[in-house]
């Protein structure tokens, strides 16, 4: 026996805030990287809060080893200088991703930003997690730096998923603590990890595919060089499919990661649907033309909450069956259109754009018992 149950009620260290029982569903559609290091994407960032759920300083990959320091700084005094910004005060949440543990710069990224600007830091991002010991050391860590900066709410932590060990491990490390908020896939360490044979940064690839069976003469001769459609399939499917499932078991949320190629805006979308569609909330964005991808597709369609609004009126109390457009709708269909309108609700309480439209969908109450 480890940890017993009542254990993970009880702060880590003294006079560190008690932990949270459950996490909140806080949109995070678009999780925007940016390098507080880099002069000209920080000053970029005041206007921007308010427009992106997630605003995320960037400290791990695509940082310089020589500019460490600096974007460490950086966000520090962007945290410091952008007053509605991360904390309980604004839609736009404030996260980072740390420099990972085995890194010269991981424990400086902690402890300086905790103490810091800990009161605006939303979620601490841990790359290359291998397993719930990562979790632990973090766990810990914060819980000290917390109390030493008399912060009175807990650092979330977001594991990345990006080595074939961390994915083994999946169910613990969702489990470790309950400051886990959720997991991002990180497709290009994780291939590199894997020894996959991709070099792309997320998304398909067109070797990844099934071919059409070959068509037969009349002999019933299979007729191997004929015309054959090929269909791409998604490499990342199996991953996120099960870091769909453990993130639901554990009450947190899984994302997709980046997707490398900005200028093609459309297989992004496809990704990020793809994603959306097996139950992630959100996804990274790496540009900011990422960003209007990953809001449309993580907010429900209003088709799909105008339908899902008329399958709860029509079920009453839930139970039992109706007809809807000769469709079945059932106890277990009506929580499928639960899932659907409370996302809905969470993201239309800070976006007024969807509000609206929502808001536009007129009443409709039909359909008849079957
Ligand atoms: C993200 O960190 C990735 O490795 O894909
Ligand atoms: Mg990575």
């Amino acid at each position: 026996m480890t940890r017993t149950a009542k254990d993970f009620f009880a702060p880590l260290a003294v006079g560190a805030p008690a932990p949270l029982r459950e996490i909140p569903a806080r949109p995070s559609r678009a999780i925007h990287f940016f390098d507080p290091g880099n002069e000209k994407m920080a000053a970029k960032v005041p206007d921007m809060v308010g427009t992106v759920d997630v605003l995320l300083g960037n400290l791990e990959d695509a940082v310089k080893a020589e500019n460490k320091e600096k974007s460490r700084q950086g966000l520090v005094d962007i945290g410091r200088a952008t007053a509605n910004l991360g904390g309980t005060v604004g839609p736009t949440q404030l996260w980072t991703r740390v420099n990972s543990l085995d890194s010269p710069w991981g424990l400086d990224d902690l402890v300086t930003l905790v103490t810091e600007i800990g009161d605006k830091l939303d979620v601490v991002m841990v790359p290359k997690v291998q397993g719930a010991e990562d979790i632990h050391y973090v766990d810990r860590l914060l819980a000290q730096l917390e109390a030493k900066a008399g912060l009175d709410r807990p650092i979330l932590v977001h594991a990345i998923l990006e080595t074939a060990r961390g994915v083994a491990n999946i169910e613990e490390i969702c489990a470790a603590s309950p400051r886990m908020q959720g997991l991002s896939l990180g497709p290009a360490d994780l291939a590199a990890d894997r020894r996959m044979k991709t070099t792309r940064v997320g998304g398909g690839h067109p070797g990844y595919l099934v071919r059409q069976d070959p068509e037969r003469d009349d002999l019933g001769v299979p007729q191997y060089d004929g015309p054959r459609t090929t269909y791409q399939q998604d490499l990342w499917h199996y991953t996120i499919a099960r870091m769909v499932d453990a993130c639901a078991m554990h009450g947190i949320y899984p994302y997709y990661g980046p997707f490398g190629d900005i200028k093609d805006t459309v297989a992004c979308e496809d990704q990020f649907r793809n994603a959306f569609l097996l139950g992630c909330v959100g996804a990274w964005s790496l540009h900011p033309a990422q960003i209007a991808i990953a809001n449309k597709v993580f907010s429900p369609s209003v088709e799909d909450v105008a339908h899902a609004r008329r399958v709860i009126a029509a079920m009453g109390d839930g139970t039992g069956a109706v007809m809807i457009d000769g469709k079945m709708e059932d106890d277990a269909s009506v929580k499928q259109c639960q899932v659907m309108v409370a996302l809905a609700d969470e993201l239309a309480a800070i976006d007024p754009e969807l509000k609206k439209q929502y808001d536009a969908i007129p009443d409709q109450h039909s359909g008849t018992e079957a």
